[in-house]
Order: C-alpha cells, then structure tokens, then sequence
C-alpha cells in the first residue's frame, strides 16, 4: 500500500510534529493492548487478527456447513455487523455478481426491514433451495436484539422449512438470543466483548460467512497484521495511521467538515460505507465529527465533480485506487464507430488511470486538499490492510478530537425509542 499526502494534503510537517505529544501516549496504549494480546481493552479488536482460536472455530463450522453444494450465504445483520462483511465480499464477487451468474456461492444481505425485499427473499428462500445444504444462514448481532436483525432472523426462521438446521448465530456470548439459540441446538459463534461492531470484521462476525464463501481469510489476516505492525511505530511521523488522522484533524480544524472517500473502483463502494460508519459512530458525537462521504470515480465525476471542483470548499479528499488490475482490456485499434482517436488501442486501465491524473491536476490547479491511497491490488490482503489500518486512524482521530470512539450512545438512543413505540410504553 502507498500512502501519499506530502504537497497535496495542506498540512506541513511542523504541523504535523505538533501533534505528536497529544499521539504518542495514546501509541504507547496500542502497544500495551497488542502486548496483552487479549480482550480487556476497548482496543482490544487490534488483536483479532492474531486469534488462532476464533479462526479455529470458525473453520470447524465452516467444515459442517459450507459443502460443494453451497449456493447461497444468507447473512442477517446491521451496521457494524455486515457492512464489513459486505464491503470485502462486494470488493471480491458481489459487484460482479450480476455478470457472473454461474458463479457460486453469493452472498445475500439482509439489513433493514424493507418489506418487499424481505417478502421476495423468503419467497426465493422457499421456491428455489431445492437441498438445504445450498444455503448457510448467518444471523450476526452483538447485542443480540436489534430490531431489524431480529425481524429478519424470525420472518426467515420461522417460515423458511430447513432454516433451523442451516442457521448459525454469531452474538455475544450469553446473550439472550446465544441462550436461546443454544437451547435449540443451534451452532454459536462468540464475539469478543470489547470488540464493538465497527471493528469486529476480523472476529466470527466477517470470518465465518467470508471463509464459508472460500474466500482465503487468512490472507485478509496477514494483511491486518502487516498494517497494526506499520500503526503501532511509536514515532507519529512514520506511522501511516497516526499521520493519516492527524492530516484529517487538521483539515478539520481548517473548516473541512467532510471526508470524502473517492474510490477509483466500483466493486470498493462498499468498504466505502464501512468506512462511513467507522467514522460517522467512531467521532460523530459531543458535538463534534467529520462526515464521511464515497464517491466512485469515474462515475462521480458526472454527477459530483462539479461540486467539488467549483463549489464550496468543506471537503477533504482521499483517493483510492490500486496498482494492479486483475484484468485488463483496450480499446480495438479500429473500432467499430471510430470516434475518439485518442482513446484506441488503449487500455480501460490506462483510461482510467489518466482520468484520476486529470482530477488530481484539477483539485491541485483548485487547491483543494487530497491524499493519495495506492492499494497493491484489490485481494483479501490488500483489503485487510486498508480496514486495520483505518480501524487504527480512527481511534487516532477520536483521540485526537477528545471523543470515545468505541460507544454509540445516540444510536442506542434510536433503538430505545423503537423499541418503546413497538412495545406501546
Ligand atoms: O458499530 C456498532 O456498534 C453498530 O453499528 C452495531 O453494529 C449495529 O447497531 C448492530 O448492532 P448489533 O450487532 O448489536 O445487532
């Protein structure tokens, strides 16, 4: 991974070594959670990637339920429980899924409460499984009473034939959906207790249904390793996290109260809204947070660019795209309508590629501020790298803004009030 920020992010070094007493504490309580390599701390989740036991539970599940005839992963789940899930599996199959429909197994999310999509799931469920064994259910919820994961997991337990015996729960150990579970023979899978749900996609909660799907987890592990190894230097002005926060904080200091993510990939708009929750919950609170922002280039540039290149400047930018496409086709020497010279014989990649150099030269030209993130390639290393990495800016940031980034009190607040309104009290 390449991290560039110098002459385009508005921050000088002296800025940047100004902060480093207000980080480097805050380091040295990173190494102490790494060294302790458990879960006492709300740091603790920097440690998933090093848990031979959840791996080794996950695989023994895996080995039960993911058999050749596997089609379908159903994962019931929200916020902090699948957005991470979801934005590897996209980064990976999901975005191509609908030009690969012979390619199996796919996964299928269930958020929200939407009802046609929930009506129309069960009625697929119902009429096109013809074996149980194409189909795993994973419910996934820490608290283990959301609303809507809840709803969900009922509606399709209750009323799809083979569900109970193709359902297996990932929730906080001995919650009461773990204990009833349990009591119907269902397979458990625990979350760490200090691990809260923007940062449990290396524990059960993304492991399980990604390594059912085949994908190899313990490359997004290795991945995870090598970056908490770069974030955890004590020296702030070569640790990519700690710059990358300060960089952020600072243009937030400046009047940039939004973080945009431009992603120069499609299939990454997904790791695009775990990153938006990541931030969003992480320091959105006591009056204070950055919004965070995706935006898909080239796509974007048709429908925001003009916003962002002549309107009001409140944003901050990080660019993201990679150095190696797995694949790559051009434009035919003579093509059929023959319209833009300048575009035959060459390659989508190259295209590309000269469409973010454009932009780039357009923000400079405009002196809007960008940083610049390289990801070797777009595999489940290289997305372990970006999301450990994140994780530990954002606890940088929260630091740095004077927020906990581990609780989300206004949105239990939403969940609360939910509840009082269902129940009539
Ligand atoms: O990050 C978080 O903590 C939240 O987004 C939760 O993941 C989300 O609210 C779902 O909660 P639960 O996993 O308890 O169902």
């Amino acid at each position: 991974m390449i991290f560039r920020f110098e002459d385009t992010a508005h921050v000088t070094k002296e800025e940047l070594s100004a902060q480093a007493p207000n980080l480097e504490p805050y380091i040295e309580r990173l190494n102490k959670v790494a060294k302790a390599d458990n879960y006492m701390y709300e740091e603790s989740s920097i440690n998933l990637p090093f848990d031979g036991d959840i791996l080794e539970k996950i695989l023994k599940l895996r080995a039960k339920y993911a058999t050749p005839k596997l089609k379908y992963i159903l994962d019931i789940g929200i916020g902090g429980s699948n957005l991470g899930t979801k934005a590897i599996y996209d980064a990976m199959y999901g975005y191509f899924d609908m030009v690969e429909p012979d390619r199996f197994p796919k996964m299928i999310f269930a958020d929200t409460n939407d009802p046609v999509f929930i009506y129309k799931l069960y009625e697929f469920l119902r009429t096109k499984i013809n074996d149980p064994a194409e189909m795993i259910i994973n419910a996934v919820s820490k608290s283990g009473k959301t609303t809507e994961t809840i709803v969900n997991l009922d509606i399709i337990a209750s009323n799809v034939p083979f569900a109970k015996e193709r359902l297996v729960i990932t929730t906080n150990y001995n919650s009461d959906l773990w204990k009833t579970a349990r009591d119907l023979g269902i397979d458990c899978l625990p979350i760490p207790g200090n691990v809260g749900g923007r940062f449990s996609t290396f524990s059960s909660v993304g492991l399980f249904p990604l390594a059912c799907l085949g994908l190899d987890v313990t490359e997004l592990l290795k991945g995870a390793m090598e970056a908490r190894k770069g974030c955890l230097i004590g020296n702030t002005l070569k640790n990519p996290a700690a710059i990358s926060a300060t960089v952020i904080f600072l243009n937030y200091i400046k009047g940039k109260l939004i973080h945009d993510q431009f992603f120069f990939h499609p299939e990454l708009e997904s790791l695009g809204k775990w990153y938006r929750q990541l931030m969003g919950e992480s320091i959105g609170k006591d009056g204070k947070g950055i919004t965070p922002t995706v935006s898909i280039g080239s796509t974007d540039l048709h429908s925001m660019g003009q916003l962002y290149l002549g309107g009001i400047k409140d944003k901050f930018f990080t660019f993201i795209s990679t150095k190696n496409p797995k694949i790559d086709i051009s434009v035919p020497q003579e093509p059929l309508l023959e319209i833009l010279s300048e575009v035959e014989e060459k390659s989508t990649s190259e295209i590309m590629n000269a469409i973010l150099g454009g932009v780039k030269a357009a923000f400079l030209k405009k002196d809007l501020p960008f940083m610049e993130i390289i990801l070797d390639d777009i595999s489940p290393s290289a997305l372990g790298q970006y999301m450990q990495f994140k994780m530990m800016e954002m606890m940088m940031l929260g630091k740095l803004l004077g927020v906990n980034a581990f609780d989300q009190p206004s949105v239990e607040s939403y969940k609360q009030e939910t509840r009082k309104i269902l129940t009539g009290r």
